[in-house]
């Protein structure tokens, strides 16, 4: 079920967003709705990170693994077609989210109970409701301000 419309994060500010998380080579980035799958395409092409993108919506799923192949980044991104609610995320050390903050609640449990501690999650224009971010930056992103909220299991979850 899509709990969340399809809206991009603005390519102006994924890079931005990215080097505010200090994604490296040796990270593994997850998008949970991956969309298009700008987030994980920028994550292995401008910062060598491995990532995988989750996404429900099968054209969206095509469209993000067409883009991965036409950047030759098969080796380092992998567009998973399923539900965020349902497919592990273990492995993960980055998260990102543009979700919706009723949403984020619903997955609190989830990246408590699968997240390794000092994992790093990233929420676009979204709390997670009760937990205390590490820094918040506001981004212009060429139109507005857009917040964003960075997490650490283990200090943010308490
Ligand atoms: C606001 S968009 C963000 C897209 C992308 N993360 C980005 O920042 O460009 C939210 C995405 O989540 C997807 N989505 C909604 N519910 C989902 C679910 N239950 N499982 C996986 N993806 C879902 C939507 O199809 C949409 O692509």
């Amino acid at each position: 079920m899509s709990l969340v419309p399809y809206v991009p994060t603005p390519e102006s500010i994924i890079k931005k967003i990215l080097q505010l998380a200090n994604v490296t080579s040796d990270d593994v980035v997850y998008d949970l709705g991956c969309g298009d799958g700008r987030v994980v395409i920028t994550a292995a092409k401008y910062f060598g990170a491995k990532a995988k993108g989750i996404e429900i919506r099968r054209d969206l799923v095509e469209e993000a693994r067409q883009r991965v192949a036409k950047e030759g980044l098969q080796d380092k991104v992998e567009i998973i077609e399923g539900d965020i609610r349902s497919t592990p995320i273990h492995d993960a050390t980055v998260v990102y989210m543009y979700l919706l903050t009723s949403v984020n609640e619903k997955l609190k449990t989830k990246l408590q109970s699968e997240l390794k501690p000092g994992t790093r999650i990233i929420s676009l224009d979204f709390e997670i409701p009760g937990w205390n971010p590490v820094k918040r930056v506001h981004i212009w992103d060429g139109y507005r301000y857009r917040s964003v909220y960075f997490y650490v299991i283990g200090k943010s979850d308490k």
